[in-house]
């Protein structure tokens, strides 16, 4: 495997009207080709701040981001960003929401037109491309917010919360239908998330944060079995293990 991403001693101040406040220290990580990372960390340690500085909407007060060796240095078409909230403009149809990047980055090709259907079909939205988001469940709304995503082809996708919405059993369904549509487009990407169960479920590799001022705490290299997908993951051998191990390591944070 080679490496997409690597963070290097990146730091973020905020100035805010009471002063600056450090909200990431020293962070460094990286991350390969078509790897699947999550990063965990107690609410307000700066996961949010990390993958917008990733995406280039956020600059580093220190250190480095690199994409393919290269500093990020703005938004950049390789990356795609999919934000908590499905986000989808509810006056636009399905179909038009999603084309609304490629007009954007005026790249509405017909070869590029003819992906996005593909992905609607396999996706199972073939009979809402016509559809308005609030005729679709909140299911299919996130895998329509996740195709625009990855209709402008970015290799390194950045996931922030993007199941919270969801009730837990749509939630643990609509997991499975992103983690493979991430997995068959042989994309890479880092997922923001408060669930543990959902960050040992879907990863190759969970980076702790700690609380603020925020750095890696640790990264583990999971060992469950990474061809399941992963709802079946939950009832891997080693789940439980690593549920305890991430679960004393926020609760410390907590205290
Ligand atoms: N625009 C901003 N101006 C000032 N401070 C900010 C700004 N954005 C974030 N912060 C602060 O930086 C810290 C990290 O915020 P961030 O949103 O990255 O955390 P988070 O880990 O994503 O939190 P959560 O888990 O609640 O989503 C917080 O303490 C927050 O108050
Ligand atoms: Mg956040």
């Amino acid at each position: 495997m080679n490496e997409i991403l690597r963070l290097e001693n990146v730091s973020l101040n905020y100035h805010t009207e009471n002063g600056e406040i450090t909200a990431l220290k020293n962070i460094n990580f990286s991350a390969e080709k078509g790897e699947f990372i999550a990063i965990i960390g107690p609410s307000g340690c700066g996961k949010t701040s990390i993958l917008s500085m990733i995406s280039g909407l956020l600059k580093p007060s220190e250190g480095k981001i690199l994409l393919d060796g290269k500093e990020v240095s703005s938004p950049n078409d390789r990356i795609g960003y999919m934000l908590q909230k499905d986000e989808l403009f509810p006056w636009r149809t399905i179909e038009k929401n999603i084309f609304l990047p490629l007009e954007i980055k005026r790249i509405k090709t017909k070869e590029k037109k003819d992906e996005v259907y593909k992905l609607l079909c396999k996706y199972g939205l073939k009979d809402f491309i016509k559809s308005y988001p609030k005729e679709l469940s909140g299911g299919m709304r996130q895998r329509a917010a996740l195709i625009r995503t990855l209709a402008p082809s970015p290799e390194l996708l950045l996931l922030d919360e993007p199941f919270s919405a969801l009730d837990y059993q749509t939630r643990l369904e609509v997991c499975d239908d992103v983690y493979s549509v991430i997995k068959n487009e042989k994309k890479t990407a880092i997922l923001v998330t408060h669930d543990i169960s959902e960050a040992i479920a879907m990863s190759d590799r969970i980076i702790v944060l700690s609380a603020r001022p925020s750095t890696v705490l640790n990264v583990h290299v999971l060992d469950t079995n990474k061809d399941l997908p992963p709802i079946k993951r939950r009832e891997d051998a080693n789940f439980s293990k690593w549920f305890e191990i991430l679960w004393r390591e926020l609760a410390n944070e907590k205290k």
